[in-house]
């Protein structure tokens, strides 16, 4: 695998591969984002994973200054995994000049669920998401679908700048005791750790009531329900809620008669730690 900090470099080592997959990464990698790169491999160009973490999308008292940075440690991860590429560039060659010009997402996907809890975020990702695409210059990029809203969100910013780009999401990967994968998985004490499956089973206790409701209101009891009880283990949700998949808005009374295809989402803190994951029903 060859490492890249500057996009001069990048470029030209990119130049005699007109196919390249991109697999963006905040670094600190686990097995999650090692299954995103044998999901780039499978697509069947070389990998560009990049690493680069985005001031942009962290909120002003969020964790970009203690968000961990290994990248030797994900060097070696990224080699064993078969990626050709790793762009890792720091901020003043990712942001020479301050980001002016944004990629602003629409408010009705960006900014309710994740966008509501963390104003700003959306617009951060998909602006860093649009200039990684714009220097890796991919014909397809991996993203996991923990982070769903971010997947529907990117997909549609390639529709609609009609970026000629193959989005792949692929399914979250998951400890044995169900928790999802994430690097901020690393901020929860051995106690906290113990606790976290609570998040996935309450998705799952909500996923399946809800699949029973037939009234949207049947749907908000359950969900209101399913806080108290989040809560009541010790956790602070910001939101634990069933979506229609295909625009994340609320199941009207024909969604739920007809069985439309649903998602049920959840962001709770236990501690300090906030934690997001989600489950397609
Ligand atoms: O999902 C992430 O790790 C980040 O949001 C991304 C896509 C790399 C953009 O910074």
């Amino acid at each position: 695998m060859q490492t890249f900090h500057t996009l001069a470099e990048l470029r030209a080592a990119l130049h005699d591969f007109p196919a390249r997959t991109l697999v963006p990464t905040m670094g600190n990698l686990h097995a999650g984002h090692l299954a995103l790169v044998a999901r780039g491999r499978e697509l069947g160009a070389p990998v560009v994973a990049s690493i680069f973490v985005n001031r942009l999308q962290f909120g002003p008292h969020e964790d970009f200054d203690r968000y961990p940075r290994t990248l030797e440690r994900d060097t070696a991860l990224l080699s064993q995994a078969g990626c050709s590429f790793l762009f890792a560039p720091d901020e003043a060659e990712m942001y020479p000049e301050p980001q002016t010009f944004c990629v602003r997402p629409d408010p009705a996907l960006a900014g309710i669920l994740d966008g509501a809890a963390r104003p700003g975020h959306f617009e951060g990702v998909a602006t860093v998401v649009m200039k990684l695409f714009a220097m890796v210059q991919p014909t397809a990029a991996v993203f996991g679908k923990k982070d769903y809203q971010q997947l529907m969100l990117i997909r549609r910013m390639v529709a609609q700048f009609a970026l000629p780009i193959a989005i792949a999401g692929l399914d979250t990967v998951r400890d044995a005791d169900g928790l999802a994968l994430s690097s901020r998985n690393g901020y929860l004490t051995p106690a906290q750790r113990a606790q976290a499956p609570q998040l996935q089973a309450a998705l799952h206790a909500l996923a399946k009531a809800a699949r029973g409701a037939h009234l949207p209101e049947d749907v908000l009891a359950l969900e209101s329900r399913a806080m108290r009880d989040l809560t009541a283990q010790g956790w602070t949700p910001d939101y634990l809620t069933v979506r229609r998949r295909c625009d994340l808005l609320a199941p009207g009374a024909d969604d739920l008669r007809e069985g439309a295809p649903m998602v049920a989402l959840a962001a709770a803190r236990l501690g300090a730690t906030r934690l997001i994951d989600n489950l397609e029903c």
